[in-house]
């Protein structure tokens, strides 16, 4: 090991669930490509989500239905392999859990083996509660994803806030108590109101992570390209955009195409 490397404390389930006893909010991005997922960690990310987001995002696919685990554990291994420090966690995409908890178990084995990641999450609640059993009971640290989960999008028919009624509110609660009885070691907690964000945080001995979740939730997670400003139109509210690539990349574009046309590109310190 290098000098370098000793000094790296990774991050692990017990330091996250250290920082939620000790009030230290947790920072979570996604990540789909080594050259990202470098950059976040070094800056000091806490947890890298190789999210089924990749399917929007990265594949230009409305929903992220069609994502396959192949391609996750494409996208996963690529990020395992820039870290030193971030927890890593890949979603099992749809249709890779849903039939029962053994087609579960495997999805999870295959991406821990074949990625190097840390943890996988998974959507949903008591009816793949099995499934998180089985995949824990074999060594895999399991993240649960409550309130809005994007695979069910055709059942809910909108992205609106989910649990807003007080029945679904009180099963979203039930759900997360069973997924951290289960053993579950965090719960990302998905557009849902603030005040319910709140009392699911304080029903909980394990970290929430919130995306749409307002302040009391023991973490943030937010997709990358959003953050970055690189797509323009997606502006829910609870994004808060740090940069406008999207501008950026288009007008360094606009003048390499300048440059070249003009035959300003390349220059006689540019060539050999
Ligand atoms: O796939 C994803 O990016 C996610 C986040 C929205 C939490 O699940």
């Amino acid at each position: 090991m290098s000098a370098v490397n000793k000094e790296i404390k990774r991050v692990t389930t017990h330091i996250l669930q250290k920082m939620k006893q000790d009030g230290e909010r947790i920072s979570m991005l996604t990540a789909y490509d080594f050259s990202m997922a470098r950059i976040f960690d070094d800056a000091g990310i806490d947890v890298l989500l190789v999210g089924d987001s990749a399917s929007n995002v990265m594949a230009g696919h409305e929903t992220t239905l069609p994502i396959t685990l192949d391609q996750m554990i494409y996208h996963a291994s690529s990020v395992v392999r820039a870290i030193k420090r971030s927890f890593v966690v890949v979603d099992l995409p749809f249709g890779s859990y849903q039939g029962n908890s053994k087609e579960a178990l495997s999805s999870a084995i295959r991406i821990m083996k074949e990625t190097g990641a840390h943890g996988i999450k998974i959507e949903g609640g008591e009816e793949i509660i099995e499934s998180v059993k089985r995949i824990i009971s074999a060594g895999v640290p399991v993240m649960g994803h409550l309130g809005l989960t994007p695979q069910s999008i055709y059942k809910f028919g909108t992205y609106a806030v989910r649990a807003t009624e007080d029945a679904e509110a009180r099963k979203l609660i039930a759900d997360a108590k069973l997924l951290q009885e289960a053993g579950a070691f965090a719960i990302v907690l998905e557009k849902i109101p603030a005040q319910l964000g709140k009392e699911v945080t304080e029903a909980l001995t394990i970290p929430t992570i919130g995306i749409g979740a307002g302040k009391h939730v023991d973490g943030q997670v937010l997709v990358m390209h959003d953050v970055l400003g690189i797509n323009k139109e997606f502006k829910p509210r609870f994004l808060r955009r740090y940069l406008n690539l999207y501008d950026d990349i288009y007008k360094a574009t606009q003048r390499y195409i300048h440059d070249v046309k003009g035959r300003d590109f390349p220059n006689d310190n540019e060539q050999y």
